[in-house]
């Protein structure tokens, strides 16, 4: 049999497109436990069958492995410091977030789009997983839209589309991108400042596309993450986007330079928006938690 390369074969099976869910369950001793996980699939309607993969690796997989209840909580977009804490905290993950115990014992989770409730119908032994299906006693469920994961990133589809409709709307939306390679982002300079490497739409090309097609034609080897900012210039009417990149090499294909997080602070940048942008990818890059700014130059909201 072929060998298959194991990072590799992560990165492929983390290609496809997600939301992202909290598996809650009690320990015998009374103890709620949680983990993050993505391997959430819908099974069957009739009966309500669900299905999610624990790894064996969880410091809660006996508990998973032998309950006899469980709660499947679908994070909202606004949610992803929840799934930061299930994911990696060691502290106690419950005592930093707002729950409570339904009527079969499971923790649910406050805020989270949809909740179920469900009854432990088979635990079968999977590899370096199990196959925990449950057969849901009760859920809820509420408008709203789901937190995003591909990749290795989270995205709000919500953002992206707010993205993709103003690209389309508006004619030559200037689109750049943040390209980091190894603690450092490549800047361009334009005019003796320092710039985003950018392009501006044409008029039937969205934004992701226009970005892609930039990258690909400067030679740059970058897998396009989610949308960080988008803001409006009113003086202007100008409208900005901007992505997150993460570029496989140090490449710059004379685009520019890479300058290290740590500066990102003290360069000059073109406009003070474009400082202010850059000062909160440094903060956020620090743990990974990227919101995305929406607004005009001066006055807007990151979510
Ligand atoms: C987006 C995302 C999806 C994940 N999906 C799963 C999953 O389906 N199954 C799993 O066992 N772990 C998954 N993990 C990893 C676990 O959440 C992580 O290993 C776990 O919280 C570690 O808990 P522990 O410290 O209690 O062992 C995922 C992590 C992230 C960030």
């Amino acid at each position: 049999m072929k060998q298959l390369d194991p990072k590799s074969l992560r990165n492929a099976f983390g290609s496809y497109m997600t939301g992202v869910t909290v598996i809650t369950a009690m320990s015998n001793d009374g103890k709620p436990v949680g983990f993050t996980a993505n391997s959430f699939t819908s099974v069957s309607l009739d009966p309500p069958l669900l299905l999610v993969c624990p790894a064996k690796s969880l410091s809660s997989f006996d508990v998973f492995a032998n309950c006899k209840h469980f709660a499947v909580n679908i994070l909202s977009e606004d949610q992803q410091n929840i799934s930061n804490i299930f994911a990696g905290s060691k502290d106690d993950r419950f005592s930093q977030i707002e729950w409570h115990k339904d009527e079969y014992g499971n923790p649910i989770i406050k805020g989270a789009l949809t909740h179920f409730s469900c009854k432990t119908d088979r635990n079968l032994d999977a590899g370096d997983h199990h196959l925990l299906v449950g057969e849901v006693l009760d859920f809820s469920s509420r408008e709203g839209h789901g937190l995003g994961y591909a990749s290795g990133g989270y995205f709000s589809l919500a953002l992206e589309r707010e993205a993709a409709e103003i690209s389309t709307q508006e004619k030559h939306v200037n689109v750049g991108v943040i390209i980091e390679h190894n603690g450092k982002v490549l800047l361009s300079q334009k005019d003796g400042k320092e710039t985003l490497p950018s392009t501006t739409t044409d008029d039937n090309t969205n934004a992701v596309s226009t970005i892609q097609q930039f990258l690909a034609d400067n030679g740059i080897d970058a897998q396009l993450g989610a949308v960080f900012s988008i803001y409006e210039n009113t003086k202007t009417n100008t409208n900005y986007i901007f992505y997150r990149a993460i570029a496989n090499s140090s490449e710059t294909k004379g685009l520019g330079e890479y300058v290290s997080i740590f500066d990102i602070a003290e360069q000059d940048f073109a406009t003070p928006a474009m400082h202010s942008m850059m000062t909160r990818y440094a903060t956020e890059s620090e743990n990974g938690l990227y919101g995305v700014y929406v607004g005009q130059e001066e006055q807007g909201h990151v979510h």
